[in-house]
């Protein structure tokens, strides 16, 4: 049987910069909210933020909760569908808390446009958002994002948490996938 053809995986944002750039939003999110009184709720969107998340949380050096949010706005294409569906919801409530989305990339903007929405109505105290990576111009500058790792050309990434029809995810680093010839 003839081998399926592999995808190029080009390295744009190494391990080591990655980290150090995550070690630098923990700490600029930590002097941020340093006098809450009670702990800053991390909401991490699934799948794909899950591995910035474990990073990020323990780069930050105050008390954190950790919710999870589900949300499908993709299938296994490479260009959103423009429909956003929440598909696991927060565990508890957070009214009257401060609340940090983390996403793993902020591409059209309308999943993050719809979360920032839907937190709205729970009444939090104050709700920001934490992004690893944005390609700008996408979401017409109507996303606000609080705390931003990196801006990066538009082209389909994977890696630390990103995938590609489910795969790639566990990669230590962001690369571009590109066909090979
Ligand atoms: P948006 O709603 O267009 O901003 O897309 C947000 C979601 O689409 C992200 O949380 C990712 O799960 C997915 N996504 C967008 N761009 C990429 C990419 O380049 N690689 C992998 N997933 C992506």
């Amino acid at each position: 049987m003839p081998k399926k053809k592999e995808p190029l995986i080009r390295v744009l944002l190494s391990k080591e910069e990655i980290e150090k750039r995550v070690a630098l939003l923990g700490q600029e999110i930590s002097k941020k909210y340093f006098n809450l009184e009670e702990p800053l709720i991390l909401v991490g969107i699934l799948k794909g933020s899950v591995i910035f998340l474990s990073d990020l949380c323990r780069a930050i050096s105050l008390p954190v909760e950790l919710e999870f949010m589900g949300v499908s706005s993709y299938g296994d294409e490479t260009e959103s569908s423009g429909v956003v569906q929440i598909t696991q919801d927060l565990t508890r409530p957070i009214k009257g808390r401060h609340v940090l989305l983390v996403e793993d990339i902020v591409d059209t903007g309308l999943t993050a446009k719809y979360l920032l929405k839907h937190f709205r109505t729970c009444e939090p105290a104050s709700v920001a958002m934490c992004s690893l990576l944005e390609k700008p111009g996408k979401s017409n500058g109507e996303i606000l994002i609080d705390f931003l790792g990196f801006s990066i050309p538009d082209d389909f990434v994977v890696g630390y948490g990103l995938d590609f029809a489910g795969i790639y995810r566990n990669l230590p680093y962001v690369g571009i996938v590109e066909t090979s010839t």
